[in-house]
């Protein structure tokens, strides 16, 4: 099995577009140990030849041209792609945007939770991808599925997923009630488990979680590897940057420091390789020189970067 990391920022990418902040600065001048990154997106292939995306982001297109594996091979048909799923987590801009750029009529499946699905079904955009070319399947909540191709076949990836603390998309909360508590945990947001038995031996991939409990504590025992949201490093750190009014909290993020955080909450869990992925442009990890990336690293962490790859 084979995971490659395509896309390891949040929403925005980094740099982002709009933003002046210190690290997006150092990043657009090239400073060391502040690399480029794109939003949100892993691919998966049991075979080396088809792959499964987990979420289609907004740079989906710079992300194929930078992976040989994801382009279509010299010997296939005139329009052709490797490319025979997407697994959506939520239904957020960086994790769906994506799919318009997969128009062309070209099959391939889309799979995702009842919710995300009816997100899909309410905007007509998403037609550009024909369902009758571009199969829309329910992911089920087991422990066990095949994903297959838009022809049936299977990829031979095999997930579980189940439904993570989070909230429903940004745009899907009601405006002018701030103090609204958009939140979910009945699967806006899912985790996922690719390959392995049970936890033993599997990849987890979680981009967005705003709490750790009890069970998913239990569910991530023996993961081989743990891909893990890192939006933020400190709750208030989108304030304190004064690039935002949002804590993590209220995006439906965890932050990595503090006794609430991910790293305490995952510490005496037994997983082979710790990985934080969907990371914001405001996290001082961004920048490999920094305190907080030592810290992280002291405490058994890596920080994800675009083309890192995972086998096992
Ligand atoms: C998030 O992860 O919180 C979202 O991607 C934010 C957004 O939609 O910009
Ligand atoms: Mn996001």
């Amino acid at each position: 099995m084979r995971v490659k990391i395509i896309g390891s920022a949040a929403g925005g990418g980094f740099p982002q577009w709009n933003c002046n902040y210190r690290l997006s600065r150092a990043a657009r001048r090239g400073m060391p140990g502040v690399r480029s990154r794109t939003q949100s997106s892993i691919a998966v292939s049991a075979d080396g030849t088809d792959w499964v995306l987990f979420n289609a982001s907004p740079d989906i297109r710079q992300q194929i041209a930078q992976a040989p594996e994801l382009q279509p091979a010299a010997d296939a048909p005139l329009r052709s792609t490797p490319i025979r799923a997407v697994v959506l987590t939520n239904a957020d801009v960086d994790h769906v945007a994506g799919l318009l750029s997969l128009r062309e009529r070209q099959p391939f499946a889309i799979y995702a939770t009842a919710q995300v699905l009816a997100t899909l079904e309410a905007s007509s955009i998403f037609n550009v991808l024909d369902p009758a070319i571009v199969p829309r399947r329910l992911l089920a909540q087991t422990e066990e599925m095949a994903i297959c191709g838009a022809d049936g076949h299977p990829t031979g990836v095999v997930v579980g997923s189940f439904p993570v603390p989070g909230k429903v998309a940004l745009y899907l909360e009601q405006r002018g009630d701030p103090a609204a508590d958009f939140s979910s945990d009945t699967g806006d947001t899912i985790g996922v488990r690719i390959g392995g038995t049970g936890g033993r031996g599997a990849v987890f991939y979680i981009p967005g979680c705003s709490r750790i409990g009890a069970a998913l504590r239990a569910r991530l025992a023996d993961a081989a590897c743990l891909l893990f949201d890192g939006t933020v490093y400190t709750d208030d750190e989108m304030i304190t940057a004064r690039v935002g009014q949002k804590t993590g909290a209220r995006m439906g993020h965890i932050a990595m420091s503090g006794e609430a955080g991910s790293i305490v909450g995952l510490a005496d869990v037994k997983i082979g390789r710790r990985i934080f992925i969907h990371i914001n442009n405001t996290n001082p990890v961004l920048d490999e020189n920094s305190a907080e990336h030592a810290a992280v690293k002291a405490a058994g962490w890596e920080v994800a970067s675009d083309g890192m790859e995972i086998e096992f």
